[in-house]
């Protein structure tokens, strides 16, 4: 058995070899069958000459819709006319199923492309962003494993949000209230007093409304959390894990990159350091640009685009106000109006891939500002412990995954970054 990748790099030239997978186009003509094959890994053509193959194998090649599931026999030959420039010339063509009519044909809506995503996740477009998610997922690890950092596993089902409560999703836990995860925040700030180094990649839930293309209800989360450092430390370590996930993409999957859109060289250019400035000199960049944004407000889509306009590495925006910021980022000690707080910013309509900061750590600052938002000091009892026995400087980060992948494959929307998109919209397939 080979994989279509390795023909399509020349490496079965003039060999006998078998392949295993799914019709993604297929027309017969005069006594001949042309089927493009896909597996896993890209897709080939296959020939089925009428003469060179037993004559129930070619019925069955010239009955056969797309999407039936194939075993090939033949031998493999250079030909410019081939998509990829090589093509299979069957000895054999048997079917393993006969698939039904596939319900994806041409040009069919968005909204039912979502409603048969089970199917459409078969499309060459759609597995070329899941080869390059596996990679990305790979390089993560990698990255943080590399330089030290524990992998630690925090719930899911939680007692109290980080994020603020509009975006809580709430179940019904044996007749309690309980959420899902917005973040690992407070068991990260629990888990780093007893690790130093922790790091953790898993699903994060959130309530939002916001129909965007940037938003999910689920997405996938890497975070990471480190003791004895503040905010400079760990907004080094966001721009070596975005580094080190472009690197590896280029290397291992530059045709996928180029098949979506962005050339390797793109990739391998964002190396540390990113451009970094303030939340003030954000908004006279703005201001300069005629978009005034009143003091304290968050910048929104339309400011974090003008701020990465034409830039092709993604920036570092430092010390937000402290109004509307979660309750655990640290008070800048020079300026008690802002916190030490970070995002990393990606281009093209991507925005925020990153947001950190130095964690607050004296006990009484973080029990007013839970009370300014309005949430219940009780209900952060245990978490306040972090700041009652042994306490030191400690920062860390969120990294949406899917907003790298969208930044990196350049994708419009951040449904397809995701196989099973969960939005407002929908929870279904
Ligand atoms: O900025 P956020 O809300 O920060 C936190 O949750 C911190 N507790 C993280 C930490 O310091 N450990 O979320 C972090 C990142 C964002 O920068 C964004 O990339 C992603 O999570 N994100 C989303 N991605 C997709 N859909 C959503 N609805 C997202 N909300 C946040
Ligand atoms: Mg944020």
């Amino acid at each position: 058995m080979v994989q279509i990748v390795d023909i399509q790099k020349g490496r079965h030239t003039g060999g006998s070899i078998e392949l295993r997978g799914w019709i993604h186009r297929t027309r017969t003509m005069g006594g001949k069958a042309f089927v493009v094959v896909r597996d896993a890994t890209g897709v080939v053509q296959v020939t089925i000459a009428r003469d060179a193959v037993p004559p129930d194998a070619f019925a069955a090649a010239d009955k056969a819709l797309i999407e039936s599931s194939v075993i090939v026999r033949g031998t493999v030959a250079e030909d410019k006319r081939a998509p990829g420039g090589y093509e299979v010339r069957a000895t054999d063509f048997h079917v393993v199923h006969f698939a039904e009519k596939f319900p994806i044909q041409e040009d069919l809506s968005e909204e039912f492309l979502l409603d048969v995503r089970h199917l459409w996740i078969r499309s060459q477009r759609m597995t070329t962003i899941f080869r390059v998610r596996h990679t990305v997922f790979d390089a993560v690890h990698e990255y943080f494993r590399g330089q030290g950092f524990w992998e630690v596993s925090p719930p899911m089902i939680t007692p109290a949000g980080s994020e603020g409560g509009a975006t809580l999703f709430e179940l019904d836990y044996f007749g309690r209230k309980a959420y899902l995860t917005q973040s690992w925040q407070l068991y990260a700030e629990a888990i780093v007093l007893a690790m130093e180094k922790v790091y953790y990649v898993g699903p994060s839930f959130r309530a939002e409304k916001s129909r965007t293309s940037r938003h999910l209800t689920e997405y996938w989360h890497a975070e990471m959390e480190q003791a004895w450092v503040g905010m400079d430390e760990v907004i080094r370590h966001a721009e070596g894990v975005i580094s080190h996930a472009c690197q590896r993409v280029a290397e291992e999957r530059p045709d996928d990159v180029v098949a979506l859109g962005r050339t390797p060289e793109f990739l391998k250019a964002v190396k540390p350091p990113f451009e970094r400035l303030t939340y003030d000199e954000a908004l006279k960049i703005l201001k300069s640009r005629g978009i005034e944004i009143e003091w304290g407000k968050d910048l929104r889509t339309l400011e974090e685009r003008a701020l990465t306009d034409g830039k092709t590495k993604p920036i570092v925006v430092t010390h937000y106000p402290r109004v509307s910021q979660a309750f655990y980022k640290a008070r800048d000690p020079k300026h008690p109006d802002l916190v030490l707080a970070f995002d990393v910013i990606g281009g093209d309509g991507v925005g925020e891939v990153v947001g950190g900061s130095e964690r607050e750590i004296d006990l009484e600052t973080i029990k007013t500002s839970l009370v300014e938002q309005g949430e219940d000091p009780k209900a952060y009892e245990w978490y306040l412990d972090s700041r009652r026995y042994g306490s030191v400087q400690h920062a860390g980060f969120g990294m949406g995954m899917e907003r790298l992948i969208q930044w990196i494959c350049k994708l419009e929307h951040i449904r397809d970054a995701v196989p099973f998109p969960r939005t407002p919209a929908r929870a279904s397939p």
